[in-house]
């Protein structure tokens, strides 16, 4: 899809890879309603842009809530007339506990998020796009949807969804003239290990276990992509009408020994190529 003077619409937009993903559609030369929970980042990233002359809006929601993003098809629509691109991003990391010791409010939460808000988006945009012939959904798994680690069970729950759901949806839409694209990040350099940060405060999430959330983000430092690469990579999928974003060559390596485990009758295990990126 040539991207000049379209309308795309970022969830997870104040922070990490949706922000650095609005940046990259404006300079595209794209309008962009950027649309997050966190009011006041959002509102302060917004500002930036305009300043600079960029033509991007805020919309504060929770993507969890299907009426607060169908207001977003709304409030784009009244924006910028049409909506092109939607880019189904924000996500929340979860809390790195055993996935036997997840309490209900955490899976509410991190499935609501991940997974619904994905399909929220899916079922507000997607007839618009098929009305008008044209667009793209790039929905935000992880490579945390194609193999498993310890710790991350909800996570993975509601990312292996977002593979499955985004698969079904591009062989439903062929023929359509709407593309989707599925991004598979490994580590990017982001808030994501900060995500109790937007944690609804009545859930009474417990708290993270530190000693895998420290490890993690000491891993994050060091092995970390900047999300302005993943950006480009979608930039790229939407252009080209690819469907897999897989950032990193070792997510290949992982998901191999998932499916040759699988394939010989093995129990799952953690790949030998964990840590080796
Ligand atoms: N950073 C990584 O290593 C990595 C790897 C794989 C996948 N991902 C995925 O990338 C996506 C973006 O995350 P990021 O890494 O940029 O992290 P981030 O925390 O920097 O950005 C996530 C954004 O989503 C917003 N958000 C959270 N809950 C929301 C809600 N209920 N409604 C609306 N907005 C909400 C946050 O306020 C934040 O601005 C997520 O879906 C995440 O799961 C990240």
């Amino acid at each position: 899809m040539e991207l000049q003077g379209k309308v795309a619409v970022v969830t997870g937009a104040a922070s990490g890879i949706g922000l650095a993903a609005a940046e990259r559609f404006v300079a595209e030369g794209m309008s962009v309603v950027m649309a997050d929970i966190e009011a006041p980042v959002l509102n302060d990233q917004v500002a930036r842009l305009q300043s600079d002359g960029a033509p991007v809006v805020p919309f504060v929601l929770d993507v969890a809530d299907a009426e607060q993003v169908a207001a977003l098809r709304e409030f784009s629509l009244q924006s910028f007339g049409a909506v092109h691109l939607l880019f189904n991003n924000a996500g929340v990391g979860g809390t790195g506990r055993p996935t036997w010791k997840t309490k209900p409010a955490v899976w509410d939460w991190v499935v609501a998020v991940d997974l619904l808000g994905v399909a929220y988006g899916v079922e507000a945009f997607v007839p618009l796009m098929v009305e008008q012939g044209e667009g793209h959904i790039v929905n935000t798994a992880s490579e945390a949807g194609l193999c498993a680690t310890p710790m991350l069970g909800a996570y993975h729950a509601a990312k292996f969804g977002v593979v499955g759901l985004s698969e079904a949806l591009v062989m439903e839409l062929s023929g359509t003239g709407v593309g989707v694209s599925c991004l598979c990040p490994e580590l990017v350099n982001t808030k994501i290990f900060e995500s109790a940060r937007n944690a609804p405060a009545h859930l009474g999430l417990p708290k993270p276990d530190n000693t895998p959330i420290e490890m993690l983000e000491a891993f994050m430092k060091t092995k970390a992509i900047e999300p302005s690469v993943v950006a480009g990579d979608v930039v790229d999928a939407v252009q080209n009408n690819k469907f897999w974003i897989i950032t990193h060559d070792v997510t290949h390596i992982r998901a191999t020994h998932r499916n040759e485990t699988q394939q010989r009758g093995e129990t799952p295990s953690m790949s030998p190529a964990n840590g080796a990126d």
